[in-house]
């Protein structure tokens, strides 16, 4: 009964991305310009993003994969978009999660969408972006990221060690180019925009990059 108001409550309403118009239109940009086989989400929580990333799948046959660690989440995320014949959702570590699609999907052309930071105790971001780098069509977007030169974007510090930022990432990315948004948070006309940014992993997909307005590369 739960599950199902959840699955009515989460589902048809634009809940995905924070409520942000503007990050859904670079989304949007960049979905329209690289037509990726897989989305790939970190962190399902109510699987609001995920059901919104399998509707934009299945116009183009492509699959989502999901992961969320918490057995409470996971299984409300189930029962809201479980039943969707291209969402895989998966109970575990985002590390391992990453580590087991390797084989299936890494050669693909794939959407990131890194978001598995809620309350943890352990940041996992590094560790997925060590796995993902070597990954060559990736597009990732990462949420709750600082935006350098714009602190009315929200963003995730938990202590001075764990900062969701460039300098915390920079490793962690190879040669992979960043991108932020090239407009103000105010223009998101939500209570509090979270910050975001887009790594393109190849340099043909930073030309596609380069072409979205709506974003600025910083790296
Ligand atoms: C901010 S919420 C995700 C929101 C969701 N992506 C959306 O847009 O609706 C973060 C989720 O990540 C999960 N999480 C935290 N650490 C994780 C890990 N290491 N692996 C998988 N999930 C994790 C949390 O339990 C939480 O549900």
């Amino acid at each position: 009964m739960l599950a199902h108001r959840v699955r009515a409550t989460v589902t048809g309403k634009p809940y995905f991305f924070n409520r942000q118009g503007l990050r859904l239109r670079v989304f949007q940009e960049i979905n329209a310009r690289i037509a990726f086989d897989n989305y790939i989400e970190t962190g399902t929580y109510l699987g609001m993003t995920t059901h919104f990333l399998a509707t934009t799948a299945r116009q183009r046959g492509a699959q989502v994969h999901s992961c969320e660690i918490n057995a409470a989440f996971h299984s409300i995320a189930s029962s809201v978009v479980g039943n969707m014949e291209n969402v895989h959702l998966y109970h575990g570590n985002s590390v391992d999660f990453l580590q087991s699609l390797a084989a299936t999907v890494s050669q693909g052309i794939n959407f990131f969408y890194l978001d598995a930071h809620l309350g943890v105790e352990v940041l996992p971001l590094r560790d997925e972006l060590a796995i993902i780098r070597d990954w060559p069509n990736s597009i990732i977007m990462i949420d709750d990221f600082k935006v350098p030169f714009d602190e009315a974007f929200h963003w995730d510090k938990y202590n001075e060690e764990r900062e969701i930022s460039l300098p915390y990432i920079a490793d962690s990315i190879g040669s992979g180019s960043v991108y932020f948004p090239s407009y103000k948070a105010q223009e998101e006309h939500v209570a509090m925009p979270r910050g975001y940014c887009v790594i393109s992993m190849s340099e043909h997909y930073n030309k596609v990059l380069d072409e979205i307005q709506l974003l600025r590369r910083a790296k």
